[in-house]
């Protein structure tokens, strides 16, 4: 089946002014949903996030025998199996959500049962190969295709495992963790660059007994989940696009309340500070451990500086790279990014095409196999932005449109609701223009 592309109009903005909360965080909502599916009794989520890759997370778990009601109030009520899934109908379908298929792989294979998970085009060119190996080596029988989904698993009991990740990755130390969870005695997942603890934390507040050093998380099976109320914080990585907006005109204001600010995934607020973005951070409070506060931005008079992403930090900015690379030409020093690899086997290949839009904006860059240098002082002009289906490279582009001469068309613009479907109307409550 071939669906038309969307085209979104883009028109330059004179200032961004405003106050948002954001629907919520898309890396916590798959752990609530996929949590309170596995546990026992009927938890109860608000600011669930409205992102289509949730929804694969919801959906799946609805076919493996968990109740999913979407109440009036934007409440999202899940009724759990109690540790033990349905044999599914047919395969469950991931949709474009990574984080779906690796992490339901994690809580199949101890299950009882034969269970396939499929994807989207995209999704089936995504390594799988990084979940593969660690499962097996705790006794599962899982089948890839080349590498890729189609997955096929065979539940059988596994044997805990002391594994160390050689790419840092939540997902995948989030998959070890779940098969972990259902596996007698202890699980360990080492990893060298710490990555988002969402899910340590979600699982402790589920009740499950987790314990963690500055470089490790171990949790001991067998144990069984128990349903939590509560709130998702605000997307911070969704967020990244109205932050990144705001920084590039002098006199803007922002205000995002009710935003997660995880420090394992908070680093643009940093980043943003040594560019020269003035950011204060209020009413901090905790909800089932996640940090939540509200932000206040306001670009400097005299523009943005100069930064470099690369190490651990680049790990951690993962998502936000692309909205970074978008908004450098307008830097004055520019920003190099390195030891960003990852970016290559994401939704697409986001540094390919990062480079490539930045070239048709009129940018000069330079791209290399784990990053990117992008000179600052330039301007760009309007142009057609190829966003390859990837939300985050549709979102991004929108936000360098923004201070270019022109209009800019971003095509395949239907893909910024995998993770926030609110997108262009929300930008366009913000952009004055
Ligand atoms: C995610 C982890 C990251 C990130 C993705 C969401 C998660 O992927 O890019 O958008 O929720 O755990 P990796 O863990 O593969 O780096």
């Amino acid at each position: 089946m071939h669906t038309a592309l969307e085209e979104r109009l883009i028109r330059p903005a004179r200032n961004i002014n405003g106050s948002l909360r954001l629907p919520g965080d898309k890396s916590i909502s798959h752990r609530y949903g996929m949590l309170s599916a596995f546990a026992q009794g009927t938890s109860r989520f608000t600011n669930f996030s409205t992102g289509a890759d949730c929804a694969s997370t919801l959906a799946c778990m609805s076919a493996l025998g968990a109740i999913v009601e979407r109440k009036e109030d934007g409440v999202i009520e899940v009724t759990g199996v109690g540790g033990k899934v349905q044999q599914p109908t047919g395969p469950l379908d991931c949709g474009n959500s990574g984080s779906t298929m690796r992490m339901i792989s994690g809580l199949l294979a101890p299950q009882q049962g034969e269970f396939t998970l499929i994807g989207d085009a995209s999704l089936s060119r995504r390594p799988m190969e990084r979940i593969r190996k660690p499962l097996t080596a705790m006794g599962a029988k899982l089948m890839l295709t080349e590498g890729h989904a189609p997955i096929t698993i065979h539940g059988a009991p596994l044997t805990a495992l002391d594994y160390t990740t050689p790419v840092p990755s939540a997902q995948v130390k989030t998959c070890v963790l779940l098969a972990g969870l259902q596996t007698p005695g202890t699980t360990t997942v080492r990893e060298a660059v710490r990555t988002r603890d969402h899910s340590e934390l979600a699982l402790r507040a589920f009740g499950a007994n987790i314990e963690r050093g500055l470089d490790y998380v171990s949790i001991s099976g067998t144990q069984t989940l128990s349903a939590i109320e509560g709130a998702v914080p605000g997307d911070i990585s969704s967020a990244a696009f109205f932050l990144c907006a705001a920084a590039l005109f002098p006199g803007s204001q922002l205000l995002l309340d009710s935003l997660g600010l995880n420090p394992t995934r908070a680093s643009l607020l940093d980043v943003l500070t040594s560019l020269g973005t003035q950011i204060a951070v209020l009413n901090l409070e905790e909800k089932h451990s996640e940090l939540v506060g509200t932000v206040q931005v306001s670009a400097p008079a005299e523009g943005l500086g100069s930064t470099s992403v690369t190490g651990a930090l680049a790990a951690q900015l993962i998502d936000e790279l692309p909205v970074l690379a978008a908004i450098a030409p307008y830097t004055r020093g520019g920003i190099r990014i390195r030891d960003a690899k990852e970016l290559r086997v994401k939704e697409s290949d986001r540094i390919a095409l990062v480079v490539q839009n930045l070239r048709t904006m009129g940018a000069e860059v330079e791209e290399f196999e784990d990053g990117m240098d992008v000179p600052g002082g330039q301007t760009l002009h309007g142009a057609t932005i190829d966003s390859g289906g990837d939300h985050r490279i549709a979102m991004a582009f929108s936000v360098a449109a923004l201070r270019a001469e022109g209009e800019t068309l971003i095509s395949g613009s239907e893909s910024a609701a995998i993770s926030f479907p609110e997108f262009f109307d929300l930008l366009d409550f913000i952009a004055e223009r």
